[in-house]
């Protein structure tokens, strides 16, 4: 069998196509090392944007004229390069939400509240974003479900050793599951809890909100039930993010929003709903937000996800290298090898948010608070974290400013 290496991305080329690198602070591009909370926007991804209002925009789904036939055909183009970005067996198992949250939610309401009740479990990871975590506590304990996490290690990686453990006389039914951890990087083993899970019958929904920029995302390889994104963490606009879901298990799931367009027929008696994936598309879409997605994916494509992996990882590598020199610097996470681009880090004695401050008067943005992992941040005995996170476009200079940024801190604070 041939070898071939992962192709090498030209970071330096691909930030030509990048706007906010224009945006100077004391004459230097920003450093923007904030891409897992949103990412960026390329002017491919804005000129779709704009061509779309510009020359193909109305309603989908509804008119019979000209324009209006190419929007629809430009919104469902753009589900099709979502469905084959996630390898889908179908585009109809293809819900345009308005982000990973919407998904997350519309699983957790339309599935949870048919299908859990007393005597039941659902099991979410202690490394989970609230949007995977809160839909499924408050589902599971307004059904009467029971609800608990699957522990981590202090490497911050979930312990396999004991999952029939978790579970105490109870059926269980879910297992929620991020792919990547938003504040440590971790990658989870979602293969194996999806096989475990389904061992014992339930369903495995997978966020992947941040693992879809980073990473190919394969359902079927995954053999997960749902999986859900967000377009704004890839390089597409806001507002828009979708949900991929085995068709069995959408045909027999009830409506999540209701209203026009989701429906078959409707009179006073009776409501029937819409083929899939109408039935959970209630109301206008994100019309334009969804070829700005598509053209975001059409990006991605054209650089390749195995490149972006590889710079990614080569990144992190050399973030956690340059961070580990520091002996007043706290990292949090695995090793390099098992995570994506994702560093969290604390300075001792110093709170993350005048760690951010300090470093935004360099011109360095990162984030830091909880991230929207409370559990964690109980596990790992802190309030707060700062996150450094990286994409195709960053380069380890900006690493360097980040550390250079650090030592301020460190005098000025530490
Ligand atoms: C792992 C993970 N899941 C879900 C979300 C929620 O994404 P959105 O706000 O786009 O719904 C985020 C956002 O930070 C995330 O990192």
């Amino acid at each position: 069998m041939a070898v071939t290496a992962t192709p090498k991305l030209d970071a330096q080329r691909l930030r030509a196509d990048f706007p906010f690198l224009e945006e100077l602070v004391n004459g230097r591009p920003v450093a923007f090392l904030d891409s897992a909370a949103s990412t960026q926007k390329p002017r491919q991804m804005l000129d779709a944007l704009v061509g779309l209002y510009s020359h193909s925009y109305a309603n989908v789904h509804r008119g019979v004229y000209r324009l209006a036939e190419r929007a629809t055909d430009a919104y469902e183009g753009a589900r099709a390069n979502v469905a084959a970005f996630v390898n889908a067996p179908s585009e109809r198992e293809v819900i345009f939400t308005r982000q990973a949250t919407e998904a997350l939610n519309l699983v957790a309401y339309a599935w949870g509240l048919d299908n859990l009740g007393e005597g039941d479990l659902v099991l979410v990871s202690e490394l989970e974003h609230h949007s995977n975590f809160v839909p499924w506590q408050y589902i599971a304990h307004r059904q009467g479900a029971s609800f608990r996490t699957i522990p981590i290690d202090d490497a911050g990686e979930l312990r396999l050793d004991d999952l029939d453990g978790l579970i105490r006389g109870e059926r269980l039914k879910v297992v929620a599951v991020g792919l990547v951890s938003n504040t440590l990087g971790t990658v989870n083993p979602v293969e194996k809890l999806a096989a475990w899970a389904h061992g014992h019958g339930a369903i495995t929904v997978v966020d992947a909100a941040q693992a879809a920029p980073h990473r190919a995302i394969d359902v079927q390889a995954l053999d997960c039930d749902f999986l859900a994104i967000s377009a704004h963490k890839m390089l597409g606009p806001t507002g828009v993010g979708a949900l991929w879901g085995r068709r069995e298990l959408l045909e027999e799931m009830s409506p999540f929003n209701l209203g026009g367009h989701m429906i078959r027929t409707v009179d006073v008696e009776k409501t029937t709903w819409g083929q899939l994936p109408h039935k959970f598309e209630a109301g206008t879409g994100p019309i334009a937000e969804a070829v700005g997605f598509g053209a975001a994916i059409d990006y991605l494509n054209a650089v390749g996800l195995d490149a972006i992996e590889r710079h990614e990882h080569e990144l992190t590598e050399y973030a956690l290298g340059r961070l580990g020199e520091l002996d007043w610097v706290e990292t949090y996470g695995p090793p390099p090898e098992r995570r994506a681009g994702i560093v969290s880090f604390n300075v001792t004695g110093v709170h993350p948010h005048d760690v951010c401050q300090i470093l935004d008067w360099e011109g360095v943005a990162i984030r830091g608070g909880h991230h929207c992992t409370q559990p964690l941040m109980h596990r790992l005995g802190v309030i707060a974290t700062n996150r450094a996170s990286f994409y195709l476009y960053t380069i380890p200079e900006e690493i360097d400013r980040l550390v250079d940024g650090l030592h301020k801190v460190k005098s000025s604070l530490g």
